[in-house]
């Protein structure tokens, strides 16, 4: 089976390469522009490095991008401008990768590969601030920021794709995630960040005193509702969330961290005035609408999983 991860350099396509790895006769393309905004480098599949073929090329390539989508069987895309705080800094480059970028991909596969299953990795975020106690698919789209907005807005291409040209597209939104290769900068996810302090033996400052609640999943949960998604054709043309079951708050996470590694610390400081604005609060979400009809759930505690991250980092 003929495999192409764009944004494989990244920690979920990174860990998805592995998850693919893992299947019996697949033939793993990853593609990755090692976005230098977002500290991308190769290191992450040095394990894996002879068992894939790596092409850098950028997703806003339409000549490259014409020449890498053929023959493939599956297309997941995992490429994206990631940081909320740097699509403020920097909108026109998110709009040009978050939005420009799939539509260019959707373009190519639809004018080459009709028959590809394409999986887009979307954010939880796409909804804003949680106006209902639990959040599903049909709670409405007020996102925060601009990285937030043109991940809203590349789910509605993928699902127009598949209404008007019969893409076989599926949109699967994640919250937090966490696991090995996860970023240690304070501008993409925080629980990657907050294991990285822990692990250098550095403070964790909360802001606020960290009581808003956030649904965390393992990486290796994702990616295997990843690769469910690609072979389930019930899902095809949907969005759905893929979250976890746990919902813990800032604070609790940070502290469980530094207890599992057990080194760091944990305190709190303001509110930056840009943060706060951004800031999504409590939310609750539900998977329900996507369990029921795929045979998935998440299968790692937070405290397993920190267990499993830590003896990746300190083997
Ligand atoms: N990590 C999370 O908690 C989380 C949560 C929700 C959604 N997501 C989504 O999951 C996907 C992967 O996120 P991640 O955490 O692995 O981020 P990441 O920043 O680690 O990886 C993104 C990768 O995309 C590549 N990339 C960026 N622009 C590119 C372009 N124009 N062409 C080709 N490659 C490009 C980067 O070089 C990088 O390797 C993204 O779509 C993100 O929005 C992640």
């Amino acid at each position: 089976m003929n495999i192409l991860i764009i944004g494989g350099a990244g920690f979920l396509g990174a860990n998805l390469v592995r998850r693919c790895l893992a299947e019996p006769d697949v033939q793993i393309t990853v593609m990755d522009s090692l976005e230098p905004h977002l500290h991308a480098t190769t290191d992450n599949l040095r394990p894996v490095w002879s068992r894939i073929r790596f092409v850098r090329g950028d997703l806003r390539d339409e000549t490259l991008l014409a020449d890498i989508v053929q023959n493939k069987e599956i297309i997941f895309n995992c490429a994206a401008q990631t940081s909320h705080p740097l699509s403020i800094q920097y909108p026109l480059l998110d709009a040009e990768i978050n939005c420009l970028g799939n539509l260019k991909l959707l373009e190519s596969i639809r004018l080459l590969n009709k028959g590809a299953r394409v999986i887009y990795v979307s954010s939880s975020t796409v909804i804003g601030k949680a106006v209902t106690e639990v959040v599903n698919e049909d709670h409405w789209e007020r996102p925060l920021e601009i990285y937030s907005a043109n991940k809203g807005v590349a789910e509605k291409y993928y699902r127009i794709y598949n209404t008007i040209h019969d893409l076989q597209t599926v949109v699967l939104r994640f919250a937090n995630l966490y696991g090995p290769y996860g970023k240690g900068y304070p501008e993409f996810g925080f629980i990657n960040y907050f294991i990285h302090l822990a692990h250098t033996g550095q403070e964790i400052r909360i802001f606020g005193p960290g009581s808003q609640s956030r649904n965390i999943l393992h990486v290796n949960d994702a990616t295997e509702i990843l690769w469910k998604a690609a072979h389930e054709p019930r899902l095809t043309g949907e969005s759905f969330f893929a979250t976890g079951n746990e919902h813990l708050t800032v604070r609790q996470i940070a502290d469980s961290i530094v207890s599992v590694f057990p080194r760091g610390t944990v305190s709190h400081t303001e509110w930056p005035d840009e943060r706060k604005r951004m800031e999504i609060d409590h939310v609750t979400f539900s998977s329900e609408r996507l369990r029921a009809i795929v045979d998935w759930k998440p299968a790692i505690t937070f405290q397993e999983g920190l267990r499993q991250v830590k003896s990746v980092l300190e083997p």
